[in-house]
């Protein structure tokens, strides 16, 4: 019985240390095109001593949570959307149809953030260039958690899991 409460314990331990995407792989995602964003016209996110005060809020804890990512900050992004929820994206309501995907492309660090919407919700994940699963620890910034508290935290910033304005 002990033993049984100890792998239990030990188990949910694991599950939280390690969290894993809420999506599969979006094999296709070269084919998306790309988004102009007010991230996209700054081209790059930067490291921790850049002053993004004149930004908004939910920008600034952006720069704050990926920063430190690697030496320099995490560098170049793009924002892609698949072809045929670009015109959804641009109208900024959040009403993708299942299976529309966005994704935040790190392109210094080859990683993505990908958004898929399931039953009208978005879920997250994220992956490196090449398809393996990279999410990470809640409070990491890279569990599907950590990015649906900011993805949802900033009020109406985000509309339904879309943060970016067309520019
Ligand atoms: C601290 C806030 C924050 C966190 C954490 C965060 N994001 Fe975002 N995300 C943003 C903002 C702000 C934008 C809009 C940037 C732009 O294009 O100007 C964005 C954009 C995106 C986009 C491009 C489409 C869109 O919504 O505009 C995707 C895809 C995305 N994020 C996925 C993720 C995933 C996956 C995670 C978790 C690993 C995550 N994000 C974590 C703030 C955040």
């Amino acid at each position: 019985m002990k033993l049984l409460v100890v792998g239990i314990t030990l188990g949910l331990a694991l599950s939280s240390l390690f969290a894993s995407s809420e999506i599969s792989f979006p094999a296709d995602y070269k084919t998306y095109k790309s988004a102009s964003t007010p991230l996209t016209h700054i081209g790059a996110l930067p490291d921790c001593n850049a002053d993004v005060s004149s930004l908004p809020k939910i920008y600034q804890e952006t720069v704050a949570t990926y920063c430190a990512v690697k030496p320099g900050g995490p560098g170049k992004v793009d924002v892609t959307v698949k072809p045929s929820a670009m015109a959804t994206y641009k109208k900024r309501n959040g009403k993708f149809k299942d299976g529309a995907v966005l994704v935040l492309w790190l392109k210094d660090i080859k990683a993505l953030f990908v958004t898929e919407y399931k039953g009208g919700k978005p879920m997250y994940g994220v992956f490196s260039e090449d398809g393996k699963d990279i999410a990470g620890a809640d409070g990491s910034g890279l569990s599907p958690n950590d990015c649906r508290t900011c993805h949802t935290g900033y009020g109406a910033f985000c509309v339904n899991g879309q943060c970016g304005t067309q520019q």
